[in-house]
């Protein structure tokens, strides 16, 4: 028996669902595409010494979906970032929340992402990895890639999906911290947006 069906159909369960316009891709969708792009990356890095790097927090739940279909000896680092402090733009700074990097100097580096936007964040991480960290290569692998002139010219290696510039939520990426544990990926109500009328409570 389901959650909403154990407690009842008056119980007034929190729905999430209910804040969101238009489900964009399903979590059949990612999970098929995810299998994908896993094997693709198990073929281009057979042999080799492979580190991924996910970007907190967006990319928690893509990284740990893919990381589990990569049939390689990997290793898992971690990096945690900010640059939209909540809201739905880019603030156009990228600020490091860790006091020591990932321990990678001579290694293959996938850095893993849930969405490239504008690219400041991934420019900024692969610089500053690059510059301190001394990696044999870095590439970068996104589920999302919005279609758009970036502010910055990164490209990434692996892409997930093309979608169109707005702004999405769900599989690990967030609206005030809210929406990550959806299994698809969805574009929310405006009202949701522009006055915070949340449906499934505060
Ligand atoms: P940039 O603009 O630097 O953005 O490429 C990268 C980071 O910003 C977050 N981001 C989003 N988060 N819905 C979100 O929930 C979006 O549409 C969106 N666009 C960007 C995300 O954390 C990403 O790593």
């Amino acid at each position: 028996m389901d959650f909403k069906a154990r407690l009842g159909k008056d119980a007034a369960l929190p729905a999430m669902d209910e804040d969101i316009e238009k489900i964009l891709l399903s979590a059949g969708d990612i999970q098929r595409r995810v299998e994908e792009i896993a094997a693709r990356i198990a073929e281009d890095y057979l042999g080799k010494e492979l580190t991924i790097v996910a970007v907190l927090d967006g990319a928690l739940i893509f990284t740990a979906d893919l990381l589990r279909r990569i049939p390689l000896p990997v290793k898992l680092d971690c990096v945690s970032v900010a640059s939209y402090y909540g809201g739905t733009e880019s603030s156009g700074e990228v600020r490091f929340d860790q006091l020591s990097l990932p321990d990678i100097a001579g290694r293959h580096v996938l850095i893993v992402d849930d969405i490239l936007d504008s690219g400041l964040t991934l420019d900024a991480i692969t610089a500053k990895l690059e510059r301190e960290c001394r990696p044999l290569s870095t590439r970068i692998c996104v589920l999302l890639s919005k279609q758009k002139t970036r502010r910055k010219e990164t490209v990434a290696h692996y892409v997930g999906f093309e979608i169109a510039d707005e702004f999405v939520v769900g599989y690990g990426l967030d609206y005030q911290g809210r929406y990550r544990n959806l299994p698809h990926v969805a574009v929310l109500k405006e009202d949701v947006v522009r006055f915070g009328n949340f449906v499934s409570g505060s």
